[in-house]
């Protein structure tokens, strides 16, 4: 399987998420100002993922300056379109913060081996991303019993990440464990990643899947159906408050009301320790198009006004458990989340 996205010859590569699964097409892009584009067209998507594409495009920006630009500038100038892609993934943010980081103590090196760094750099946060995944799934399939059905929203998977997944990474690591697990996978309207890109992954694993609607979860859980769910997240308060993919609220509140375990599983870059709840998280408002078209056919009235928000918020109340690759946390998240900050 090819990479979600890779540093090739001079270029940023990645698999064009829109156009899955019925297409599989790589897209090379050779500027910031396309990998800032493809950030903001959901080319590439899912928190760790836009995170790993900001910290190659800022490598990618400051690789095409020639010597004698003004290079603080430039870099401001990166930084700050990559900065205002998307608001709410924290990790956008983070990989953006580590980059400055390395111009910083790079500040006065000759240009090209700032270049290296910056490389160097980008490529350690993408390399790490799998190994951080891994430890996560290794982590959370504990929790999984064996025979479950597990419900997941969105797709927080290897597209989401570098190559593993959180959520799935979670799911396909206590597969791998040899549980007989199956998994139930909200379409999560409007931009369907569940339907179309949680299914490609899992057919490509071999872990069995139903897609549902969403509007079908809260029966199933209601009916017995499903004994855990595990979703991924963009950005979590330091008291537990998790925002992730709209939708994600409602199967949180069902699984509350049905007594189902309801888990969040993300890395440590996840987390905005700066915020002291959730209502504090920024969040998306995405394009109308996206809710009055299916694949460009319009679905609505042609004058319907419509709201399109792109992520919810989950109380922490509603949480049974935190999965991350340091371990897993339980309520009171304000304590239990305290050792990993920085
Ligand atoms: O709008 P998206 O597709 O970027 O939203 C993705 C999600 O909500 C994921 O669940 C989250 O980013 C975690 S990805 C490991």
């Amino acid at each position: 399987m090819h990479p979600t996205i890779e540093w090739k010859d001079g270029q940023v590569v990645m698999i064009d998420q829109r156009r899955l699964p019925l297409e599989e097409i790589y897209l090379e892009l050779h500027d910031e100002d396309r990998v800032a584009e493809a950030i903001e067209t959901m080319v590439i998507r899912g928190a760790p993922a836009i995170g790993i594409a900001a910290a190659y495009g800022f490598a990618l920006g400051v690789i095409r300056l020639k010597p004698g630009a003004d290079i603080a500038a430039e870099v401001d100038r990166i930084q700050a379109r990559l900065w205002e892609t998307r608001p709410t993934a924290r990790n956008l943010f983070w990989a953006l913060e580590r980059m400055r980081r390395v111009f910083e103590t790079g500040r006065g090196l000759p240009l090209a081996r700032l270049q290296e760094r910056l490389l160097a750099e980008a490529m350690a946060i993408d390399r790490e991303d799998e190994d951080i995944c891994r430890r996560i799934g290794a982590h959370g399939a504990v929790l999984i019993p064996d025979g479950a059905t597990v419900l997941t929203h969105c797709n927080a998977g290897g597209l989401a990440t570098a190559g593993y997944g959180t959520a799935i990474g979670v799911i396909r690591a206590a597969w791998e464990a040899g549980k007989k697990i199956r998994v139930l996978a909200d379409e999560t309207r409007p931009f369907l990643q569940g339907a179309r890109l949680t299914a490609w992954e899992l057919g490509r694993l071999g872990v069995p899947y139903q897609v549902i609607t969403d509007n079908a979860a809260g029966w199933l859980i209601h009916t017995g159906e499903v004994q855990i769910a595990v979703v991924g997240a963009d950005r979590i308060a330091r008291n537990g408050d998790a925002a992730n993919k709209i939708g994600t609220y409602s199967v949180a509140v069902l699984c509350h009301e049905n007594d189902i375990p309801f888990t969040v599983a993300a890395p440590i870059s996840t987390f905005d320790f700066s915020l002291a709840h959730g209502g504090l998280i920024p969040i998306e408002e995405r394009p109308a198009a996206e809710v009055r078209e299916i694949n460009g056919r319009l679905i609505v009235p042609q004058d319907a006004a419509v709201r399109n928000p792109a992520f919810d918020v989950t109380p922490a109340r509603y949480i049974t458990a935190i999965i991350t690759e340091r371990g897993v946390a339980r309520p009171p998240y304000e304590s239990s989340l305290a050792p990993w900050r920085d």
